[in-house]
């Protein structure tokens, strides 16, 4: 089997067990009210179904991938060397945990498999609209089996930014707050729908121009990474390094444009908000 091959049974792998996920998650959906679901941390809760949903997609995974490295968010083993050398699967059961407790319909399943650290291919699996972004490197990123590209839209002030809060991380937020100011000073708008892989999928599919977030996990963007950069776009941290998705960073992604100009406008103090002087007593 040549390389390509590899990739392609390794996509044909990763989506169906993202369609496993999806359809535990589905019938959880239908039954809201009843779903068990505990606090992690600040902004951060794990539901009985993000637990089924991993469990069934470890379940097609493990026997098909034996000896591969699995960074998998709720049951997360060591973020490290090991996944950086050789196969590793990364994997968000239930990207969108909070909208999904509250019937938000923008959740995602998303997988993404490493060479060396590096994604090779990505499947991100919209639950309520059954939309499926895959990718392999160098083939391309897929909408539902068609081609998509980043969007051609480069002039600013027609521009959707899309963002992610620093919900789970309070201590961002002063940071995050600035960032948000110089931003939307900018463009028309800016959106916070609540899924990292979706906000990626979005920038793959022309959807917004740019993203950009504080404070991910690898799960959160291992995937989605892959399907910006095999749509024509650009990732990097928000100081334009090289992301590593076998670690936890911040995130920017965008059109060839729009990256490069939503770096410079994160880090530019001129676009800064002007402190609010009290009127005099
Ligand atoms: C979260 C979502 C959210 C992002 C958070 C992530 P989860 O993932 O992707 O958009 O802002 O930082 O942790 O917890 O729903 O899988
Ligand atoms: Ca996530
Ligand atoms: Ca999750």
């Amino acid at each position: 089997m040549g390389i390509q091959q590899e990739r392609g049974a390794l996509l044909d792998l990763i989506t169906r067990a993202a369609e496993a996920g999806a359809a535990i998650i589905r019938e959880g959906a239908g039954r809201l009210g009843t779903i068990d679901w505990q606090s992690k941390g600040p902004g951060d809760f794990v539901s009985e179904v993000d637990l089924r949903t991993e469990a069934a997609i470890l379940a097609l995974l493990r026997p098909a991938l034996p000896g591969v490295t699995i960074l998998a968010e709720e049951s997360a083993s060591s973020a490290g060397a090991e996944a950086r050398r050789g196969l590793c699967v990364v994997i968000d059961p239930l990207d969108g945990t909070t909208n999904f407790l509250h019937g938000f319909p923008e959740y995602a399943v998303s997988i993404g498999v490493l060479e060396d650290g590096h994604p090779v291919a990505a499947v991100v699996l919209q639950v309520p609209r059954n939309e499926r972004f895959t990718a392999t490197i160098g083939a391309g990123a897929l909408v539902d089996g068609r081609p998509c590209r980043v969007s051609t839209i480069t002039d600013p002030p027609r521009a959707l930014i899309a963002s992610g809060f620093p919900a789970k991380d309070p201590h961002d937020l002063p940071l995050y707050q600035l960032q948000l100011a110089r931003v939307i000073s900018g463009v028309p708008d800016v959106r916070r729908a609540g899924a990292a892989s979706l906000d990626l999928a979005s920038v793959a599919a022309g959807r917004v121009e740019a993203y950009w977030e504080t404070r991910l996990s690898p799960w959160d963007f291992a995937a989605g990474m892959l399907l910006v950069t095999e749509a024509g776009g650009i990732v990097s941290t928000v100081d334009g390094e090289p992301l590593d998705p076998t670690q936890p960073s911040s995130i920017l992604a965008g059109n060839p444009v729009m990256h490069p100009w939503l770096r410079e406008r994160l880090h530019d103090p001129l676009h800064s908000p002007t402190p609010v002087v009290p009127p005099p007593a």
